[in-house]
């Protein structure tokens, strides 16, 4: 499975590829606006020239012509950008109108199969799941990432599950066993998928005992 960056944080961007581990980032219009930054092309584009991999910025506007419109401008701000279309019926034609020109879009607000088997159909490159958000509505968000990853799979459809929405650790192990493709991940999650207090104990009694060795 690989891990893409859920975040419009420069600096948690900038941190986390010095780990080697990160092939991507995901942004919302909610996490650039969190990050107060009014210039969304400079965002972005900033964005693309640290991490090389696919990065995924999300329209703005509403309706198929204008979504497909501002699609194709972001499309032309970095080679490495793919374009966040809602999981709507309007949706699904700026994804049939972007594939025949070669634009990568990710199907995002992804709640059902259905929403994920049309995007596919559409020529999606991505679809995503938002699994936080089906839990916190009390259905069960990670069997959702295991069935479009069994119907692709069974269709041999090549579209890229990301299981979006990750709120902890348990969410990117389940997200690995049913199969994702690629799980997006908050900055601060990322940071407590490497951590565990067991490591701390041992570095720090392997340590003191070669210290301790060192004094004799
Ligand atoms: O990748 C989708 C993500 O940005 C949404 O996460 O926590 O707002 O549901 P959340």
């Amino acid at each position: 499975m690989e891990i893409f960056l859920d975040t419009a944080n420069i600096e948690h961007i900038r941190q986390a590829a010095k780990l080697g581990i990160v092939s991507g980032v995901t942004t919302n219009p909610s996490l650039v606006s969190k990050e107060g930054k009014a210039d969304y092309e400079a965002v972005v584009k900033e964005i693309c020239s640290i991490i090389p991999g696919p990065i995924s910025a999300e329209v703005v506007v509403e309706g198929a012509q204008a979504m497909t419109e501002q699609a194709r401008k972001i499309a032309s701000w970095a080679p490495n950008i793919v374009i966040k279309i809602p999981a709507t019926a309007e949706g699904l034609e700026v994804i049939s109108a972007l594939a025949k020109e070669k634009i990568k879009v990710n199907f995002t607000l992804c709640f059902s199969l259905n929403q994920a088997l049309l995007a596919a159909r559409a020529g999606a490159a991505y679809v995503s799941p938002f699994v936080g958000r089906l839990d916190d509505v009390g259905h069960d968000g990670m069997a959702l990432v295991k069935d479009i990853v069994d119907v692709f799979r069974n269709y041999q459809l090549p579209t890229k599950v990301i299981a979006a929405s990750i709120r902890h650790p348990q969410h990117c192990v389940a997200a690995a066993k049913a199969g994702a493709h690629i799980a997006t991940v908050p900055y601060e999650v990322l940071m407590q998928m490497i951590k565990h207090p067991l490591t701390n104990v041992g570095v720090a009694r392997f340590l003191s005992d070669w210290q301790r060795l060192s004094k004799k």
